[in-house]
């Protein structure tokens, strides 16, 4: 998924986008999976100008664009190389600020976006990904998940990808197998024109 700042599309070009995807060949994502690498943002060679105006823009903030994407650089620790199919989950560390960091078994947030059901093409895929997902956070910390509910492909880096048909129900039954809260003052779930944003507590120790 990538983030732009256009004007929204006039009836014209909705048709001509529409065309265009459906022309696209559609792929699986498992075959793309090492392509897509984090790294980018480190080393800069993705411009994140417009990305960082659009976020001060909702947050308020007066810091420049280079002073958040340098303010962000500097709290990363390592980037991991992380299949949510196989096991071990963590497969690889692909870049650690320096040697001394030790790169810890679980964490306190765990945070995904478009990423569980855009893995799969199945519920039982889904629940995979999630299980592993899970499977990286401490007991007492959190998962903030975000996706799209009830989609079957997605389009990315110009590429259109098949997914899972994700449902609600899903979601609350992938959390409640792996320890997470999915009702209560633990579980916050907000959405919008089908994608969604949630924030869940491993309260089970799974
Ligand atoms: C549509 S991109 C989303 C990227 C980014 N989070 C965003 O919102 O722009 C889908 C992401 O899912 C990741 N992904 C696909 N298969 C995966 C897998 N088996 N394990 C972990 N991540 C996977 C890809 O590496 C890619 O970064």
């Amino acid at each position: 998924m990538t983030v732009t700042v256009d004007d929204p599309p006039n009836g014209k070009e909705k048709d001509a986008e529409k065309k265009e995807e459906e022309e696209q060949e559609i792929c699986s994502a498992s075959e793309h999976h090492d392509k897509f690498v984090p790294q980018d943002y480190l080393e800069g060679s993705f411009d994140w100008t417009e990305v960082c105006k659009w976020i001060a823009n909702i947050e308020a903030t007066m810091e420049t664009p280079q002073q958040m994407q340098d303010k962000a650089r500097s709290k990363m620790r390592a980037v991991l190389e992380v299949n949510v199919h196989e096991t071990p989950v963590v497969r690889n560390v692909a870049w650690k600020v320096d040697d001394s960091i030790q790169v810890p078994a679980k964490f306190q947030v765990v945070t995904t976006v478009f990423c569980l059901e855009y893995s799969c093409e199945t519920l039982e895929g889904y629940m995979r990904a999630v299980k592993s997902a899970c499977s990286l956070i401490e007991d007492g910390g959190y998962l903030i998940q975000g996706g799209v509910l009830e989609a079957t492909t997605y389009s990315f880096g110009g590429t259109r990808f098949k997914c899972h048909y994700l449902k609600k129900s899903h979601i609350i039954e992938s959390l409640k197998q792996n320890g997470m809260a999915h009702e209560n003052e633990h579980f916050k779930f907000i959405t919008h024109d089908e994608i969604f944003l949630l924030v869940s507590k491993k309260v089970g120790s799974k």
